[in-house]
């Protein structure tokens, strides 16, 4: 579903990713985990098109979209659930929906009735202010809103930020229902325990590299990766 190829990216002068290389296919669920600054936010950024690839090649469906821009690759299906959510806490959780489809021009009434299926509580406020919701309550949000674009394919850039482990889990039981729909997910986070309830294969980034890679359960506890590359230490 999505292939990189030696993806280079950074910002001014500094290099960020230096020849990363995954791929997530439709039905594996993986996460890409690692220490702060590790380049995780600027890989989604990158296969985005939030920012530009520097070198090498993100591969959507079989086809080439490093060149497309923003919208053209949410058209093609690939959606992002920000890091720090970035709900528009003075719009209704409804208006904030509304605009996760504006690929779509305007939403279908299918599209409302997906997400609220999958999130009651979002019914339950449509009318209220997300920025009056709790933490866990506009992850799902974040979460809903990006749905509204119909992806084939989500992006989460650390969804577990922030919130109690009851918040965490509820994200981690959504995701595994939007997974089950059919939808490819690449989960970026530090938290293992929302990681081990997602993914099924791993991917380690350190200072923009990939250092190791392979089956969920075999990466999560390998103490070694704990230590290391999940900032334990200390913590
Ligand atoms: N807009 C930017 N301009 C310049 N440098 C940036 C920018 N965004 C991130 N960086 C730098 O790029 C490196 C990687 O940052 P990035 O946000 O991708 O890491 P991360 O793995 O997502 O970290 P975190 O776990 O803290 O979210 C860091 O050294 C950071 O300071
Ligand atoms: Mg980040």
């Amino acid at each position: 579903m999505l292939r990189i190829e030696g993806l280079t990216a950074g910002y001014g002068r500094l290099e960020v990713l230096h020849d990363v290389s995954l791929a997530v296919p439709l039905g594996i669920p993986t996460v890409v985990m690692g220490a702060n600054a590790a380049g995780k936010t600027t890989l989604c950024r990158t296969i985005t098109g939030l920012i530009p690839a520097r070198g090498g090649v993100v591969g959507f469906d079989g086809e080439d979209i490093t060149r497309l821009g923003c919208a053209e690759r949410v058209r093609r299906g690939v959606a992002l659930v920000p890091e720090g959510r970035q709900v528009f806490g003075e719009m209704t959780v409804r208006e904030n929906l509304r605009l996760g489809a504006y690929i779509h021009g305007e939403p279908r009434p299918a599209d409302y009735e997906t997400v609220f299926g999958l999130f009651p509580i979002l019914q339950e406020r449509e009318n209220q202010r997300a920025g009056l919701m709790s933490g866990g309550e506009q992850q799902m949000l974040a979460l809903a809103r990006a749905l509204m674009s119909r992806p084939r394919m989500l992006l989460l850039d650390e969804p577990s930020q922030g919130l109690a482990p009851k918040a965490v889990e509820q994200v981690g039981l959504a995701v595994n229902a939007i997974a089950r729909t059919g939808v490819a997910i690449l989960l970026v986070e530090q938290n293992l325990a929302l990681a081990q309830m997602i993914a099924r294969h791993a991917v380690v980034l350190e200072n923009g590299r990939c250092v190791a890679e392979g089956p969920a359960d075999q990466i999560m506890s390998s103490s070694a990766i704990q230590d290391s590359y999940l900032g334990r230490r200390g913590n």
